[in-house]
């Protein structure tokens, strides 16, 4: 029987390299174990229980979920799940406490009013949920903002029947310094932290757990006292930001694009089959210009989009495709162009030996059980 390889897809196609893809899975975890740290990606980057399946198979402890779907999807592949977002809405609840009948399910939010929320429906279904408290540590998005705050809301969960106080979250997407100049940041969130355990200890309510961690900061983790776990997701693929950052080397993106040359006909420039709907558009912050490059040819990048066409700038560079040349493209930021596909082909060398449904993708809980 013979393989069949990357030249049989349709494109655009949803390509990972899955011998680099397993370097970066067994890479993060040996550096969490060596550091006695506990393993809980978030699985957001892929959104496929197979690849999910695959993390726990390598050590990962649970998985980390934002979306309900995910937490659905996910509660089939076995594992304690972790849904580090507020779940706030009765959809939301209602799909949390299915699937908290018959799966070991944490929960991290930052107000009473959520805590209220889902208090009252876990007493309703009759399961009991562990809550995270989740602390802001300079993204400004979601988490408290004084441990007091913390403190407060921790007594809270431990006041509840129903619920259980875990500990705490934080998630510090606000790194995005080049890895060699994080020192004085990562700096600052060890301080940060220090003050959030010590403010519950001093209360009474040591956390178990203090969950952190982003694929920025990964490898820094141990360099933050009082971490238990760690939450990368986009280290699974890793992508353009992550590689212009030095938190990867170009040569660890896994995840690729595959397009076909459509038009040569603009002197300078090579348009794809690749566009907003199969990369999207996303910026690098601050480290360079396009939304993607060649993984062939890093210096080329994809400096334009429409829904259906990216154009490649050759300017920097004597090659020169010809119409129906096949090339890959590393996206952006990796996580929302997976989200634009239904299936990954998984490659080694250019033969397809893997078929990963993005079933995750999108936010309808979809199946209940
Ligand atoms: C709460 C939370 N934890 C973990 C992650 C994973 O971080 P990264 O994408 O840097 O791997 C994210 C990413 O958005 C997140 O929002």
């Amino acid at each position: 029987m013979t393989v069949p390889t990357i030249a049989s897809l349709p494109t655009p196609a949803a390509v990972v390299d899955l011998d680099v893809m397993e370097a970066n899975l067994a890479r993060m975890a040996g550096y969490t174990a060596r550091h006695g740290l506990r393993l809980r990606p978030h699985i957001k980057t892929h959104k496929s229980p197979r690849l999910a399946a695959e993390q726990l198979r390598l050590g990962a402890v649970g998985l980390t979920v934002a979306t309900l779907r995910e937490a659905v999807v996910m509660g089939s592949v076995g594992g304690e799940l972790l849904l580090a977002y507020p779940p706030v809405g009765d959809w939301r609840l209602d799909a949390l406490m299915r699937l908290a009948r018959d799966t070991a399910v944490s929960v991290a939010l930052d107000s009473a009013e959520a805590l209220a929320g889902l208090g009252a429906a876990a007493a309703r279904a009759g399961v009991r949920i562990t809550v995270l408290v989740e602390f802001d540590a300079g993204m400004r998005r979601c988490g408290v903002s004084t441990p007091a705050g913390a403190v407060a809301l921790a007594r809270r969960i431990a006041a509840h029947p129903g619920l259980e106080f875990g500990g705490l979250l934080f998630y510090p997407g606000h790194i995005r310094d080049a890895v060699p100049e994080q020192t004085g940041a990562l700096r600052v969130l060890a301080a940060d932290v220090a003050r959030y355990i010590e403010a519950l200890r001093a209360a009474d309510l040591a956390p178990a757990v203090v969950s952190g961690g982003s694929t920025p900061t990964a490898y820094a983790s141990h360099e933050v006292p009082g971490v238990t776990e760690i939450r990368p997701g986009t280290y699974i693929f890793n992508d353009r930001t992550t590689a212009l950052m030095g938190a990867c080397a170009w040569e660890d993106c896994a995840f690729t694009v595959l397009a076909t040359v459509i038009s040569t006909a603009v002197p300078g420039a090579a348009v794809i089959d690749a566009g907003s709907k199969a990369l999207f558009r996303e910026e690098v912050r601050g480290r360079g210009t396009g939304f993607g490059a060649l993984l062939d040819r890093p210096a080329i990048p994809v400096a334009g989009l429409s829904e259906e066409h990216g154009i490649l700038d050759l300017s920097g560079s004597d090659w020169r495709p010809r119409i129906g040349e096949r090339v890959r493209v590393v996206p952006n930021h990796v996580c929302v162009a997976v989200n634009l596909h239904r299936e990954i082909a998984g490659v080694r060398g250019d033969a397809i030996v893997g078929r990963f449904p993005v079933a995750a993708r999108h936010w309808d809980p979809g199946p209940t059980r």
